[in-house]
C-alpha cells in the first residue's frame, strides 16, 4: 500500500494506481475530460493537472498518468493549478466553442468565453473541417484497441492532425457498435459518418420491439433470478473477441 496526502488528507491505496484513482478514493474532484475506466489513460486533455510535491520537488503533472508514490504530496486545487486548468479551458473553447460538455467543464472553472482566435485547422471527410474534435483519440483507441474492429485512425500530424477511416473511404468494417459516438468527450463523432449506414437500436423482445436494449441486459423486469443476459448476437466480444467492458 502507498500512503499520500491529498488536499491535507491522508489517503491509502494500492501501488500501481494513479494519483486520478487516489483523488477518487479521497472523494476529491479532479475534472477530465479524456479519461475513461475502459482505457488506459493518455494524457491528452490536461485538464486533470494537479500539484505534485515529492522528495523536495513540486511540480504540475496530469493526475489521470501519473502514479502514486509513498510520501506523495498533491494539490488538486491550488492557485497555479486553478490558473492552468482555465487556460486550458479556453484554449478548448477555442476550439470547439459548440460542444455542451467543453462548455460545461468551463463554465465549471469559471469561463465563459475564450480571448484566443479560433483555431479550426485540419480536414477529415468524416469528422468535417468544422470539427469539435480535440484529438483525444479516445474514439479510435477504443475502436482499435478494446473492440479491435480498426475502422478509425489518425492521419497527419499537429495542427494538420485529424480522426478519419484509412484512406478516407467509408469504413466495410464499422460495426455499427456505438463505441465511438458514446465515449467522444465533445460528442463529435458520428457513426453514420464513418459508415453511411443509419445506426438502429437492438429492439426489445420483451417490449414487442417498441423499446430498444443493449447487448447485455435484463430478459425483463421481473426475471428470477436477477441477472443481466449477453446476446450473442449482438455483443461484440462475440464478433471480435474485444471488448470485454461489462466485464
Ligand atoms: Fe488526464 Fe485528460 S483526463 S489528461
Amino acid at each position: 500500500m502507498v500512503n499520500l496526502t491529498i488536499d491535507g488528507r491522508n489517503v491509502k491505496v494500492e501501488k500501481g494506481c494513479t494519483v486520478l484513482d487516489a483523488a477518487r478514493v479521497a472523494g476529491v474532484h479532479i475534472p477530465t475530460l479524456c479519461w475513461h475506466e475502459s482505457l488506459p489513460p493518455y494524457g491528452a486533455c490536461r485538464f486533470c493537472t494537479v500539484e505534485v510535491t515529492l522528495r523536495g520537488r513540486t511540480r504540475m503533472q496530469t493526475s489521470c498518468t501519473l502514479p502514486v508514490s509513498e510520501g506523495m504530496v498533491v494539490s488538486t486545487a491550488s492557485k497555479p493549478v486553478l490558473k492552468i486548468r482555465r487556460m486550458l479551458a479556453e484554449l478548448m473553447l477555442a476550439r470547439c466553442p459548440d460542444s455542451e460538455p467543453v462548455i460545461e467543464l468551463a463554465a465549471e472553472l469559471g469561463v465563459h468565453a475564450s480571448r484566443f482566435p479560433y483555431p479550426r485547422v485540419g480536414k477529415s471527410f468524416m469528422i468535417g473541417e468544422e470539427s469539435d474534435c480535440i484529438m483525444c483519440g479516445m474514439c479510435v483507441r477504443i475502436c482499435d484497441d478494446v473492440l479491435k474492429v480498426g475502422s478509425l485512425a489518425f492521419e497527419g500530424r499537429g495542427g494538420l492532425r485529424s480522426v478519419t477511416t484509412p484512406f478516407h473511404e467509408q469504413s466495410e468494417v464499422c460495426r455499427l457498435c456505438g463505441a465511438c459516438e458514446s465515449i467522444c468527450p465533445t460528442g463529435t463523432i458520428r457513426q453514420r459518418r464513418i459508415t453511411g449506414q443509419e445506426p438502429k437500436g437492438i429492439p426489445f423482445e420483451f417490449e414487442q420491439g417498441l423499446a430498444e436494449r443493449k447487448p447485455i441486459s435484463l430478459l425483463f423486469p421481473q426475471a428470477v433470478p436477477k441477472v443481466p443476459v449477453i446476446d450473442e448476437d449482438t455483443c461484440m466480444n462475440f464478433k471480435t473477441e474485444g471488448c470485454k467492458i461489462c466485464e
